[in-house]
């Protein structure tokens, strides 16, 4: 068994190292601006000599970490006059057309050529070149009998947008500073530049205010639950609050530094006015409600309600804009946040604050009788005028959720359009920035496959829709969009693997919509391209979801019989085989292969699928109960009988 895998391993290096590298063979995501592959492979020597146009470079650290660990070769700073095995280049004269992030990278006989006009584009180019090199280089260790050759290739690259986020929601669970580094060393691979750091909840207030200190005292800290978030049991008074934790500013400067390195802006969000019951837990008077002194961080126990188009807040998780102690004490948040964060704006969330308590408050009738204002939608308006020039007094923008539109928008706030791309299109129109961030392309807290098997979360968006991702709606000036983010909320993810499940691989999707031109963008060959990176992510022992090879359900009434139904089965990835079971036995690919769409035997009770590709299963074998189908198609559900 050993001699066979070993003697196919061999003749497959052999067959690598003399395969005439093609565009198909190479697998780099983002796909580049141009890539142009040439005939044979250049092969590393076994002493690499790096030389580069700058020194202390991420970009060289990068090379020098992977091309040690797993080739087990010399890498080496190469002193000016001695050859060079790859070339890190800074332009003398600027070429326009990379800008600042873009990049040449040339693989030839002589060796490998990184060119760009800043530090940024060399980082990419490094990337991209680790993508070239065999997958073992995302080992940790020294992998033998790997042909360590580099496909000849040409490619010039640079970016779609300048914004190209993602979104970390650290308060609904806390993720540690080493954890949210190993985020950042990701998102790089795929050239995301923006970290969108949630640092503030109604579950916890994770960044230390030194002038308001029981924000971190008592609004980081909530009581333990796992499970389904937001149905646990509210902790007892007497509960110990131990889970949780906070950033210290010192914790703060090391990660803006650490992102920095990385080419990385951190954009970080205090979600206000609504989402503040941590704030309130440590702070009740910001609250114009009686009775806040009672209130604590949430532990994931319900307090508001959700319904169809809209919610209202069981407890006033709200800042009170009618309250003058909410103004200066923001003024101290945004004072340390703005000397924390170098980015040049702050994200003020703005998102889902109810109002159901401001419309039985004297103190807000009063503000509205006093400022004109006609609505609770004109309240919040206001409340973001006044933030936004707390901010602005800082020296630093504001950005916040499209709900900012509602009322009348801030004179310079860009908004991030999260419910669709409706509120980035009226905040253009209205000539404000915008960064398109819809939940139906880019929320990567959904499910990703079929809620039969998925961890539950209320929505689904499957990888082909978040491919689909495209952040300029026409008619819309393109100038005015920034760029795109996917967002991690954190209800449901409890730790890191998890973390990676959700990410991966809709973010590399994501991380091609908004680098790649348009025009390059295609479903079958991202496919590929991702199916390669899974094979690097194995060795890196990245966990990522394989829910793209599942089975995805459509059930309909069959308009030929009142009562039945019609299920239509696919995959995302094309060219596989989809086998199924009526009788609750597990399908193999013995079993019948889906053609068109089924209709249930009499007394059926269970669809069983599983899909193949060459003859070997590669989905889940999803289990479907008949009366879940009926109850999607609308169809009243089948007493089941219980099992002999
Ligand atoms: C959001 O998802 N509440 C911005």
């Amino acid at each position: 068994m050993r001699k066979t895998f070993l003697t196919i391993f061999t003749a497959c290096g052999l067959l690598a190292a003399f395969a005439q590298p093609t565009a198909n063979g190479i697998s780099i995501i983002p796909a580049p601006v141009s890539l142009t592959p040439g005939q044979g492979s250049f092969t590393l020597p076994k002493t690499i000599a790096i030389e580069s146009g700058v020194q202390q470079s991420q970009a060289i650290t990068d090379l020098q970490t992977h091309l040690t660990a797993a080739t087990g070769y010399k890498v080496v700073l190469a002193k000016s006059g001695m050859p060079a095995t790859i070339h890190l280049t800074l332009n003398k004269s600027v070429n326009t057309t990379l800008g600042d992030e873009g990049y040449d990278l040339s693989v030839a006989a002589t060796g490998i050529t990184i060119k760009a006009n800043k530090p940024a584009g060399l980082f990419y180019g490094v990337q991209t070149l680790l993508q070239l090199l065999p997958k073992e280089i995302e080992s940790r260790t020294v992998v033998k009998g790997v042909a360590w050759q580099v496909p000849f290739v040409t490619i010039r690259d640079y970016p779609r947008f300048g914004w190209r986020g993602l979104m970390l929601d650290v308060s609904r669970h806390f993720f540690t500073k080493q954890e949210v580094k190993d985020f950042i060393d990701e998102m790089v691979k795929y050239k995301y530049n923006l970290l969108h750091w949630h640092l503030t909840d109604d579950q916890g207030w994770r960044i230390e205010i030194k002038a308001l200190p029981k924000l971190t005292e008592v609004g980081a800290w909530n009581a333990k639950r796992e499970g389904r978030f937001g149905t646990f049991s509210a902790p007892a008074a007497d509960e110990p609050r131990n889970y949780g934790g906070f950033y210290t500013q010192d914790d703060i400067k090391e990660m803006v530094q650490y992102a920095a390195a990385r080419f990385v802006d951190i954009l970080p969000e205090v979600d206000i006015p609504g989402h503040s019951l941590a704030a309130i837990a440590a702070y009740p008077e910001l609250s114009c409600t009686e009775g806040a002194d009672k209130y604590r961080v949430n532990s994931g126990d319900k307090f508001m309600n959700w319904y169809p188009g809209g919610f209202s807040a069981i407890i006033d998780n709200t800042l009170c804009p009618a309250n003058e102690k909410v103004y200066p004490f923001l003024d101290k948040v945004f004072t340390e946040v703005a000397a924390l964060f170098p980015f040049g704006y702050i994200h003020v969330g703005g998102d889902e604050c109810a109002k159901n308590f401001w419309e039985k408050s004297d103190a807000i009738r009063q503000l509205m009788q006093k400022e004109n204002l006609k609505n609770m939608q004109e309240v919040q308006s206001y409340f973001e005028k006044r933030v936004e020039k707390i901010v602005e007094s800082k020296g630093k923008k504001v950005i916040g959720w499209d709900e900012i539109l509602e009322g009348g928008l801030a004179p310079n706030a860009a908004v991030m359009s999260w419910r669709g791309i409706k509120g980035g299109i009226e905040a253009a129109k209205q000539g404000h920035q915008v960064v398109m961030s819809p939940t139906t392309f880019v929320y990567l807290d959904y499910m990703q496959g079929d809620a039969i098997i998925e961890p539950p979360v209320y929505a689904t968006l499957r990888l082909n829709t978040a491919y689909s991702f495209e952040p300029v709606p026409d008619g819309v000036d393109p100038s005015l969009i920034k760029g795109g983010q996917a967002n991690l909320w954190t209800e449901q993810v409890y730790n890191t693997r998890h973390l990676q499940y959700m990410i991966w691989p809709r973010s590399l999707a994501v991380a091609e919509c908004l680098w790649s031109p348009k025009e390059k963008k295609s479903w079958t060959d991202f496919v590929r391209r991702t199916e390669a990176t899974f094979q690097r992510m194995d060795i890196q022992q990245i966990k990522y979801a394989r829910s793209l090879y599942d089975v995805a359900f459509t059930a309909k009434k069959d308009p030929s019989a009142s009562d039945s139904l019609s299920i239509g089965l696919s995959t995302e990835v094309p060219g596989l085989d989809i086998y199924y079971s009526f009788d609750n036995s597990n399908p193999d690919s013995f079993y019948p292969k889906y053609a068109h769409p089924l209709t249930v035997p009499k007394d059926a009770d269970m669809l069983k699928v599983i899909t193949y590709r060459d003859g070997r299963p590669i989905g889940r074998q999803l289990d479907m109960p008949i009366n879940e189908l009926k109850r999607r198609a609308g169809l009243k559900d089948k007493p089941v009988p219980p099992a002999e």
